[in-house]
């Protein structure tokens, strides 16, 4: 059992009130807010012992060095990546899947194709566009069902001999699907392609074993782990990350400059140009750190509870329309009210101080793919409370009186 109460009193940013009202945070699928656990590593490290990492040859670089190196060890140990080597730090998913596209464009000649789908955010489509817009990939989009699970007939179909990537999401940051990424991987590699998956809103609600998947790369991010901004994290196999060109140059990634050549570094510091996120970095071991003290499993179950609580309350109201109803999911509501934009539903939520997120959070395909411009979307973290689920209940309710 987590303890909610004393989980709160880690956050004090919850105490505040918002219109009146006791905040009810509720978009933690963009970004979760941050225990002190979190900010008192990021603080004591730059009092005591912050400078540059690597090369340096006094205490403090060393000292900072070594809680850098130690913090991607939290996290080759929470994906269950084989070693640290494993592991390169970026500032953030985005730079992740960008850092796959780019370090992957050699496998592709005009015609080649890499399979994404309608559930994507835009960071694991874009970069993708890139290739097809400099190479010649076409990009196949799986679709999505009515309910929002992928089409995995379709998927199988698909795949043949011009598949040279996989890449998808394991968990909608607007369906809250949690897509089977095993199975996905051992199909995807049976054919040859390169299997990624965005784990960028998995990794907060789920165990992740990036060996057990069988990925060969797999991203995720720290501001919505509980852990600080610009900072991200991707995995990928000893064999993929040597055969993958380095995507910034400068600074850490090189062995050798010469005027006619340059030779680079060894995995993963070849992926990681100029000065890290250093604190960011550690920040992130920290969140991991804090996030481990709890049963996954616990954690789990609350997220759900509250998710099937705010979907139930929710139900025989004929004005809500629930964009995501599989029943492998995690603890993200989307929903739109008849007749009402979505951004309205969120400033009348405001008004009450439930705060959820508006728009296309970054999927515009999955928009079109339902005939909508927007959600409303409710995401549930480890700190919310079932008051909590309640109370935006009651104000979808007001919105929808309000609004019809
Ligand atoms: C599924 C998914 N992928 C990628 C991203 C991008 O993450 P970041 O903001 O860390 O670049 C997000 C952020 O919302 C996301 O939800």
């Amino acid at each position: 059992m987590i303890n909610l109460p004393s989980i709160r009193d880690q956050f004090p940013v919850l105490a505040r009130e918002i219109n009146g009202y006791p905040l009810a945070y509720l978009d933690n699928a963009a970004s979760a807010q941050k225990p002190t656990a979190v900010m008192d590593a990021m603080k004591a490290q730059s009092e005591q012992a912050y400078a540059n990492v690597h090369r340096g040859l006094h205490t403090l670089a060393n000292e900072t060095t070594e809680a850098f190196e130690a913090a991607r060890s939290k996290v080759a140990k929470f994906l269950g990546a084989p070693s640290e080597k494993n592991i390169v730090f970026t500032r953030g998913a985005t730079e992740a899947l960008n850092l796959c596209a780019y370090g992957l464009s050699h496998l592709i000649e005009p015609g080649d194709e890499i399979i994404i789908s309608q559930m994507e955010h835009h960071s694991n489509i874009v970069p993708w566009h890139f290739l097809r817009e400099r190479y010649g990939a076409v990009i196949r989009f799986v679709p999505v069902t009515e309910e929002g699970a992928l089409d995995l007939e379709a998927f199988k179909a698909m795949l043949g001999e011009k598949t040279k990537i996989v890449s998808l999401v394991h968990m909608s940051n607007v369906l809250g699907t949690v897509n089977p990424i095993k199975d996905i991987a051992k199909w995807a590699k049976a054919a040859g392609a390169v299997m990624i998956a965005d784990g960028t809103q998995a990794a907060v609600h789920m165990d992740i074993n990036v060996q057990d998947l069988s990925v060969d790369l797999f991203c995720m991010t720290g501001h919505k782990l509980y852990g600080p901004t610009a900072i991200g994290v991707l995995y990928g196999t000893t064999e993929i990350f040597e055969q993958m060109q380095p995507f910034n140059g400068g600074g850490e990634m090189i062995a050798d400059v010469f005027e006619d050549r340059v030779t680079y570094n060894d995995v993963p510091y070849k992926f990681e140009a100029g000065t890290p996120p250093i604190l960011e970095a550690i920040g992130l071991g920290a969140a991991i750190d804090w996030v481990g003290q709890f049963d996954s499993e616990d954690i789990r179950q609350h997220e759900m509870a509250l998710y099937h609580a705010a979907r139930d309350g929710l139900a025989d109201l004929n004005s809500v329309t629930i964009v995501g109803t599989t029943p492998d999911k995690g603890p993200v509501l989307s929903f739109n009210l008849q007749g009402a934009h979505a951004h309205d539903v969120a400033q009348i939520l405001d008004k009450y101080g439930v705060a959820v997120r508006a728009g296309q959070h970054c999927t515009q395909p999955l928009m079109d793919r339902y005939g909508i411009h927007s959600t409303a979307r409710a995401s549930f973290g480890i700190y919310n409370t079932l008051d909590e689920a309640e109370r935006f209940v009651s104000a979808v309710r007001k919105a929808a009186l309000f609004l019809s």
